[in-house]
C-alpha cells in the first residue's frame, strides 16, 4: 500500500499505553483507597526485595508556559511555592512508608513535571535525602531527572549526582526560532550545549535530549537542522515525541497558535521519517514508540535483552512491579491496580495534610486485563508477542485474527501461528497494533476526544 494511503487508514487517535488500561476506561466505580492499598501492599510484599520499587515524583511548576504542553503543570514565578510543595509530597512519602511493613527497596526514581529544575538544587536535596532516610536503596537504582535548558544549572546536576542521579533529559523540543517563537518557548543552542557539557562533565551516564516532530511550522529542513544540531552533541538517548496536540485539555495553553500553522498528517510522518533516518545514519536505535538510544545505553541493551519496560513514565529498564507516583496528578501503579492523585495542587497538598492518601480514582485490574496488559507490554516493549492456543474465545479469534492479516497485508508486522512480530515499517504504527488488543477502546469506540491522534 502507498505510504499516503497507509497515513489516511491508520492516522486516528489513539491511546500511547503507559497503562492497560488507558485511563479513560478505568472503572472508577469498583475502585476505593482501601482497595488501591491492599493490591499495593500485596505486590509490595512479593517484589520488594527482589525488584524494588519505582517512584515518580511530580514537581509542577514552570516559570513560563510553553504553548504545546500537554503535561499537568502550573506557570508561577513565586518561589515561594517550592517548600509547601516538597513537605507535601514527603508527607505523602510517609503515608506510605508507615503503610509498609519493612523499608521499601528502592530501585529508580524519577523527578519529572512541570519543570525539576524549578525548584532550588538545597530543595531537591531535602526531598530526596527525605525519600531516602527511610528506605533502602538498590544496588543498581536508577535515578533520573527532567531538566529545562534554560534554568537547569551547574549546582542542580551536581547535587542530584551527589544524590545518586546518573540519567537527565533536556527538553529540546526544536530549534528553529519560528517554531520556538509558536511555542513560546525561547532557547538557544547554547543553553542546551551548556548543561550537556555541564552533565558530561559531572559524570551523568545517560544524557538525553527531547525532540518533538509535528509543531506548528516545522518544516524538514528545520527538522533536518533540529536533528543536526543535536548529533553535535551526542546524547545518550534522543525522545523523539510525536506532537500530542490536545486543545480539550484544560489551561494546557495550546490556543497559541492557529491549527493551520501544523503539519498535515503525511507532512507529519514525513518530518518523523526525516529524523529517524539522519538519527539511524548516526548509529541511533529506534527503540519502540518514540525513542531512539546508542548501543551503549542501558535502554537499548535492555531491549535487546527483552528486559525493556513501559509504565506511566514511559520507557524503563527496571524490573519493578510496583511504581508509587506522589505529587499531584501523579499515577500509581501496583501491577494489579492503578490509582491517581487529585490533580490540582492545593486540594492534594490539603488531602495530604489531613494524612489521607490524595488517590481519587483508580482501577482493579481483572485476569483479562492482566493479559492484554501483558500483550500490550509486549508488542510496545519488544516489538513481538506470543499467546496460547486457548488465550482467545473464537470470537475474539475471529476479529483479531481478522484485523492482524489486515495490518500484516499492509506490511506493518508478520503473522505467527500464536503470535505477531511487529516489521520495521510497523514500529510507527505500534499505537495502532496495540489497539487491535484493546478490549475497552474496541467496547467503547471514543465519541469525544480521548486520545491525541496516532501519526
Ligand atoms: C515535563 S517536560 C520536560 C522538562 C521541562 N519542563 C522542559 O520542558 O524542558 C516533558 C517533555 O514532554 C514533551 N511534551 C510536552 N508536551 C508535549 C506534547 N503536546 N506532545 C509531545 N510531547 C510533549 C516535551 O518534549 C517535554 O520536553
Ligand atoms: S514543556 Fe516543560 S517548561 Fe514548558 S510548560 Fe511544559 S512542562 Fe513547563
Amino acid at each position: 500500500m502507498l505510504e499516503t494511503t497507509l497515513i489516511k487508514k491508520y492516522d486516528v487517535p489513539g491511546p500511547r499505553y503507559t497503562s492497560y488500561p488507558t485511563v479513560p476506561y478505568w472503572k472508577n466505580e469498583g475502585f476505593s483507597v482501601d482497595k488501591w492499598k491492599e493490591n499495593l501492599l500485596k505486590t509490595f510484599e512479593l517484589t520488594n526485595k527482589s525488584d524494588g520499587i519505582s517512584i515518580y515524583i511530580h514537581l509542577p511548576y514552570c516559570e513560563s508556559l510553553c504553548t504545546f504542553c500537554a503535561c499537568h503543570k502550573r506557570i508561577t514565578k513565586s518561589h515561594a511555592v517550592e517548600m509547601p510543595y516538597i513537605e507535601a509530597v514527603l508527607k505523602e512519602w510517609h503515608l506510605y512508608v508507615s503503610l509498609f511493613a519493612e523499608k521499601p527497596n528502592i530501585a529508580e526514581i524519577h523527578l519529572g513535571g512541570g519543570t525539576p529544575s524549578f525548584f532550588a538544587p538545597k530543595m531537591l536535596q531535602i526531598l530526596i535525602e527525605g525519600i531516602l532516610d527511610d528506605a533502602v536503596i538498590s544496588s543498581n537504582h536508577e535515578f533520573s531527572f527532567e531538566g529545562h535548558p534554560n534554568n537547569t544549572t551547574f549546582e542542580h546536576l551536581e547535587t542530584l549526582y551527589n544524590l545518586g542521579f546518573r540519567r537527565v533529559s533536556f527538553g529540546v523540543q526544536d530549534y528553529d526560532p519560528k517554531v520556538q517563537k509558536a511555542i513560546h518557548r525561547i532557547q538557544p543552542f547554547e543553553n542546551v550545549q551548556k548543561v550537556t557539557d555541564f552533565a558530561r562533565k559531572i559524570g551523568y551516564t545517560s544524557i538525553s535530549h527531547d525532540l518533538v516532530f509535528g509543531l506548528p511550522f516545522q518544516e524538514l529542513s528545520s527538522i533536518e537542522d533540529t536533528v543536526q544540531k543535536t548529533l553535535a552533541l551526542r546524547p545518550d538517548r534522543i525522545a523523539f515525541y510525536s506532537y500530542a496536540h490536545v486543545p480539550w485539555i484544560k489551561g494546557n495553553g495550546q490556543r497559541g497558535f492557529d491549527e493551520n500553522n501544523l503539519p498535515s498528517g503525511e507532512e507529519k510522518r514525513a518530518l518523523y521519517e526525516k529524523g529517524r533516518k539522519l538519527l539511524e545514519q548516526n548509529f541511533y536505535h529506534e527503540i519502540g514508540m518514540d525513542h531512539f538510544a546508542l548501543p551503549h545505553d542501558s535502554m537499548f541493551i535492555s531491549q535487546q535483552e527483552g528486559t525493556l519496560h513501559r509504565n506511566f513514565m514511559g520507557y524503563t529498564t527496571t524490573q519493578s512491579k510496583v511504581l508509587l507516583g506522589l505529587g499531584a496528578s501523579s499515577i500509581s501503579d501496583s501491577w494489579t491496580a492503578f490509582g491517581q492523585n487529585i490533580k490540582e495542587i492545593e486540594p492534594y497538598m490539603e488531602a495530604v495534610s489531613k494524612g489521607e492518601f490524595p488517590v481519587f480514582k483508580g482501577h482493579v485490574l481483572n485476569q483479562e486485563d492482566l493479559f492484554i496488559r501483558k500483550q500490550i507490554l509486549n508488542i510496545i516493549c519488544q516489538l513481538e508477542t506470543s499467546w496460547e492456543i486457548n488465550d482467545w474465545t473464537e470470537e475474539e479469534k475471529e476479529y483479531l485474527y481478522d484485523k492482524l492479516a489486515d495490518f500484516e497485508a499492509d506490511g506493518l508486522l508478520q503473522l505467527q501461528s500464536l503470535g505477531i512480530k511487529v516489521s520495521s515499517k510497523g514500529k510507527a504504527f505500534v499505537r495502532n497494533i496495540c489497539m487491535l488488543f484493546d478490549k475497552y477502546l474496541q467496547a467503547n469506540n471514543p465519541k469525544e476526544k480521548l486520545f491525541s491522534r496516532t501519526i
